[in-house]
């Protein structure tokens, strides 16, 4: 059995193997690598004998559950109306070209996931980026490296 499998059977026992623990178990699941790996929902549908076209159903109802692997970061766009007048769209694809994946998905050395979204609600601040949690307002072209950068910096100084 591996790491995987064995972190996978500890979740469903510590909710009893029940069905209706299911969300639960993802959550943890989602929580442990950062997304629901494929194998891990055949070993939950086994178990808790649940089809996996249901668990599939589940996962992908729920915004915060992913069947791709996500990023360490997650850097999001506007592409909201008020955002897209004022860049949006060519901040998108700076993000894109610089990380080297479109919208909706993860780099190979899974450091960013990239996303859109239709309006954060401060549109007077827009283009607006976030990163993770924090807010970058008027945003230009030029500092889409800096962000990445900042991010990619925090991660070697915590190696
Ligand atoms: S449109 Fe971007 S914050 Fe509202």
């Amino acid at each position: 059995m591996n790491v995987e499998t064995q972190k996978v059977k500890i979740f469903m026992q510590k909710h009893d193997n029940q069905k209706r623990a299911l969300i639960s178990i993802l959550q943890d699941i989602q929580a442990e690598f950062n997304y629901l790996p494929k194998e891990a929902l055949q070993d939950v549908a086994k178990t808790l004998e649940i089809p996996l076209i249901h668990i599939i159903g589940v996962a992908t109802f729920y915004r915060s559950f992913s069947l791709e692997p996500r990023g360490k970061h997650q850097a999001t766009v506007c592409t909201g109306t008020a955002c897209h007048v004022r860049g949006g769209p060519k901040i998108l694809d700076e993000f894109e070209r610089k990380l080297g994946v479109e919208a909706g998905h993860t780099t190979e050395d899974r450091q960013f996931t990239l996303e859109t979204v239709a309006c954060l609600g401060c549109c007077a601040i827009g283009p607006v980026v976030v990163v993770d949690n924090e807010y970058f307002a008027h945003t230009s072209i030029r500092e889409v490296g800096s962000i990445l950068k900042k991010y990619r910096k925090k991660e070697k100084d915590n190696e």
